[in-house]
């Protein structure tokens, strides 16, 4: 997929679908699955972290999980959040931003809201970089929102989502996520808009969908709002995994035979001779190369 990919996907009424990663080896998992694109969203401060909100996420936080990403799916479509407050102290000081997660390995970012910023947008999309918007409930305004709340609940609110919307298009975002919002709400503001819109918690009237990979896998099992479909029972998953390597441990089936190196034969005679010998015997030149030799063969 490429950025172009989006605004053909929408014309040709086809559904994006959006996943969050924030890891390597997660990255490799989606990287063989049929998901369109990733999102590094800075709800990472959250999932990866343990803060109580996206907040705390920063420049260099979100370049460090982008280029684990990048490595574990050079194939997907990456965009990064730019995180709080990052594009509002200033055009250079958001382009320092903006260079930092390109170089990470991304192939577009994603900014919350248009009030304030829309230049800054602007300036983005001219410098060759594709922006992706968030409208509807922007988790880095939690407080001015007195919480993480439904967005655009009454006919003013709809109105005043649509000409965000329209600015974000106008100022050249190629795609917008609406986040918690009524699904006709979003139905209008993908109808009004050319570039498509991926939702989450916005209904099936958009042109993609997006989830938290740990929400989605239930890695989370306490987060359970309204707009989440579990397709797996991770959680459950791992610490059954988890209890019976510790069994095992314990009980001593762990490792098997099967599960161990053994030096070989010429090897185990010079060490036998070495211990009869009290154990002034020179060391082998054969056990020094059998011990690289295992290490090299690790799988076998
Ligand atoms: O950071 C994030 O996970 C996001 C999604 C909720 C869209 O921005």
């Amino acid at each position: 997929m490429n950025v172009l990919e989006f605004q053909k996907m929408k014309d040709e009424g086809r559904k994006i679908s959006m996943v969050t990663c924030y890891d390597y080896s997660s990255a490799q998992a989606v990287a063989e699955s049929s998901i369109d694109c990733i999102l590094v969203g800075d709800s990472l401060a959250m999932t990866m972290h343990g803060f109580p909100n996206t907040l705390s996420a920063t420049t260099s936080m979100m370049a460090l999980h982008t280029a684990a990403v990048a490595r574990g799916a050079r194939s997907k479509f990456i965009v990064a959040d730019l995180p709080f407050l990052s594009y509002r102290k200033g055009l250079k000081e958001a382009m320092d931003s903006v260079h930092d997660l390109m170089s990470a390995g991304a192939h577009a970012v994603k900014l919350e809201g248009v009030h304030g910023h829309a230049e800054i947008v602007r300036h983005i999309v001219d410098s060759g970089v594709p922006v992706m918007g968030h409208l509807g409930l922007t988790p880095q305004s939690v407080h001015a929102l007195g919480g993480m709340k439904i967005q655009a609940r009454t006919n003013a609110a709809v109105k005043i989502l649509a000409s965000e919307a329209r600015e974000l298009e106008d100022v050249g975002c190629f795609a917008l996520v609406l986040e918690c919002v009524p699904a006709e709400a979003a139905r209008q503001v993908t109808n009004l808009l050319k570039i498509p819109t991926i939702g989450i918690g916005a209904g099936p009237g958009v042109s993609g969908q997006v989830l938290v990979y740990q929400d989605m896998i239930g890695l989370n099992p306490g987060f359970k709002p309204k707009f989440l479909r579990t397709y797996a029972n991770a959680f459950d998953i791992i610490q059954a995994a988890l209890n019976a390597y510790d069994r095992d441990v314990k009980s001593g089936s762990f490792p098997s035979e099967s599960e161990t190196y053994y030096e070989s034969r010429s090897v185990e005679r010079s060490l036998a001779k070495e211990s009869s010998s009290g154990g002034n015997a020179p060391v082998a030149e054969s056990s020094r190369v059998s011990r690289v030799t295992v290490a090299s063969e690790m799988n076998q």
